[in-house]
Order: C-alpha cells, then sequence, then structure tokens
C-alpha cells in the first residue's frame, strides 16, 4: 500500500504478525527509469522480512523488465505488477488498472517481466475497468500463459475505486479459470472474514490492506487463523502506544536512510531533524488509528494529527497511558 507499507511498517507486521508473504509499495518503473532515488529507496529489503515480493508498475514493457531485474536484485522473492490502482495520476500514463482495458499490452507486459527475472513473477488486478466486462479471466489466462505464477484479484471494478462492497464471488469465478494460485482481496477485516473468503471461493490465499493499517494485530489474528495457530492476545494499550512510537522510530531511520533509530539520532543535529519531520509528518493519518477505541483516545486524536517530533508523540503518548 502506497505510503503505508514501506520497511517501518512491515518490520513491525512481521515481528507481530508474520503474515506469509508481504508487498512493498508499488514503485514506479518510470521513475526508476529516470534514477529517481526517492523510488529507489522503496525497493530496500530487509533479509527478516523475507519472503518479500516488490510490485512494480508501469505502461512500458521493456521500462517494467528492466525494472523488475532490479527489484530482484534489491531481494525481491518475487516481482508483483499492479493492474490494480484505479487512481487518476496512475491510469493517465496507462499503468496499473488502465491496462486491464489493453489486453495485449498487459500481456505483453507480463511477458517481458517473466523473461526478465528468474523470481516468480505475478500479478494484482482488479475484477474489470468497468461493470461492462469481467475482464479478470481473459487476462488471467493470458497472464497464466506467458508464466504468471500467481494472480491476486481486488475484487472491485476499477471504476469503483473503493465504493460499494467487494464481491468475492468473482474470486470464486476467476478461480475457475485459471490453475495457477489465486489470492483474494478486498474487504478482509476479521479472520472469520478470511476463512469465509477461503471457503466460498477455493482461493489459495487472502490478501489483507486498510485493516492492517496501524493494527499488525489484526493481521495477527487472520494470518493465525489461516495457519491453524491459537488466537493471539489482543493488544493492551501500552501495547499499541508502544508500537505506534516504534513504527515512528522505525520510520525516522528510515527517512535519514540509516539502519536504525539510534544510528538516526547520531547524525548531525539538523539531518536527524529533517529525517524526524518528515517522518512524523508522514505518518500523521496512521497514528491514531493505533489507538482507536483507547479511553482518551479522541481528545489527542487531533494532537496527534498535527504532531512533528517524536518528542511531541512521546508526550501525547504518556497523557494516554495515564489515561488507561
Ligand atoms: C492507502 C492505500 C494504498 C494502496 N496502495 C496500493 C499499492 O501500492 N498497490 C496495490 O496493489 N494496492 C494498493 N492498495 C489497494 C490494497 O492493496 C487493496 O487491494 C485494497 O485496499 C482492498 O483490500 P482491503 O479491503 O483489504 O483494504 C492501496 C490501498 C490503500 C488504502
Amino acid at each position: 500500500m502506497e505510503d503505508v507499507s514501506n520497511l517501518a511498517f512491515r518490520k513491525i507486521a512481521k515481528r507481530i504478525a508474520e503474515p506469509g508473504l508481504m508487498f512493498t509499495e508499488f514503485v514506479s518503473a518510470m521513475a526508476i527509469h529516470h534514477g529517481a532515488m526517492k523510488t529507489l529507496r522503496k525497493m530496500r529489503v530487509d533479509p527478516a522480512e523475507r519472503p518479500l515480493g516488490i510490485q512494480i508498475f508501469g505502461a512500458d514493457p521493456e521500462i517494467m523488465a528492466e525494472t523488475a531485474r532490479i527489484a530482484e536484485e534489491c531481494g525481491a522473492d518475487l516481482v508483483d505488477i499492479n493492474m490494480g490502482c484505479w487512481v487518476p495520476k496512475v491510469c493517465k500514463t496507462g499503468s496499473g488498472a488502465a491496462l486491464l482495458k489493453d489486453p495485449d499490452l498487459a500481456e505483453r507486459i507480463v511477458a517481458a517481466v517473466v523473461k526478465a527475472v528468474r523470481v516468480p513473477v505475478t500479478v494484482k488486478v482488479r475484477a474489470g475497468w468497468d461493470y461492462s466486462l469481467f475482464a479478470a479471466p481473459d487476462l488471467a489466462r493470458r497472464f497464466e500463459g506467458v508464466g504468471a505464477q500467481m494472480l491476486t484479484l481486488h475484487a472491485r471494478f476499477a471504476k469503483q475505486g473503493f465504493e460499494g462492497e467487494a464481491d468475492w464471488r468473482l474470486v470464486g469465478e476467476l478461480r475457475r479459470a485459471i490453475s495457477i494460485p489465486l489470492v483474494g482481496n478486498g474487504d478482509v477485516r476479521t479472520p472469520a472474514d478470511a476463512l469465509r473468503l477461503l471457503a466460498e471461493t477455493g482461493c489459495g490465499g487472502v490478501m489483507v490492506g486498510r485493516a492492517a493499517i496501524s493494527n499488525p494485530w489484526a493481521l495477527a489474528r487472520i494470518a493465525a487463523a489461516i495457519a491453524g495457530r491459537p488466537e493471539p492476545a489482543p493488544p493492551t494499550a501500552r501495547d499499541r502506544i508502544e508500537t505506534a512510537i516504534e513504527h515512528a522510530e522505525t520510520m525516522i531511520a528510515l527517512e535519514a536512510d540509516v539502519d536504525s533509530f539510534s544510528a538516526a539520532r547520531a547524525l548531525p543535529e539538523d539531518e536527524y531533524r529533517r529525517a524526524e519531520n518528515r517522518a512524523i509528518r508522514s505518518l500523521r493519518a496512521q497514528l491514531p488509528l493505533y489507538i482507536k477505541g483507547e479511553p482518551g483516545a479522541s481528545v489527542v486524536r487531533g494532537r496527534l494529527s498535527t504532531c512533528s517530533t517524536l518528542d511531541e508523540l512521546r508526550e501525547i503518548c504518556e497523557t494516554l497511558l495515564v489515561a488507561a
């Protein structure tokens, strides 16, 4: 998830939830082609978080192949091609879900990426561009034909954005159209949702998006249910708060381009402050979600969504711990 599933998020998700597989934010092949360092950093992989898929998007088969090779060199266990993003800034370049309208180009992209790398290539699609055509089965068969090894279906049409409910019947239909593994996605929030999606559709795996934002414990419950492990204990207020702070610290290290928070803290003060400011600002929308529902959360929500230093965040969290 863009601006969410970066290395900081993934480290925490891995430790708390042990998911079977995680994916990076989507990475623009065109930006990589033009040498954008910020985009290149999105492909940083920590060996401890593997298995990891690096997701790429673009509309040019050669440039996608070049980016896939770089993703493989960065340590991707698989390269995933995004054909699900519906937002105009992506679709107007012919990338993301716009490819659902151009099956020949979509197939050429998958074929070029498969040829470029040794690791498995997977594709994330939506059901189709709009309700007029459930395009995924035809596309999926084409992708399977040129060597894609797994597919994920976000069971909505691109035109829907996030409107309405995901239609899991489409997952079942797509399952019957292909022989490679299919991952179902859309509106899975609880273990019961995940088990029902698997049972109703026969898909081989479940992808969780929004429910995992600032809530690695939801992911942990779902992962445990699927793996047949006992349900993990729910987090305490202190767990939530400490994890929010850990997330902020890890994000600062990421922004400073060093391996740990202590390494970031050891940087010259102005360099540290710049990284801190960027990191905390980038988490403003996510921090309040960590403590949603805790006593006193609504009082500090506003302060959390405007804070810009770690000290401020710690101070707000202290207030909450006193209230808890
Ligand atoms: C903030 C945000 C960013 C997202 N970024 C990506 C992305 O980079 N690549 C991708 O394949 N899907 C992305 N998605 C879509 C999710 O992966 C997922 O398909 C969608 O949210 C439906 O699943 P859910 O109901 O579990 O959230 C994003 C979703 C959100 C909310």
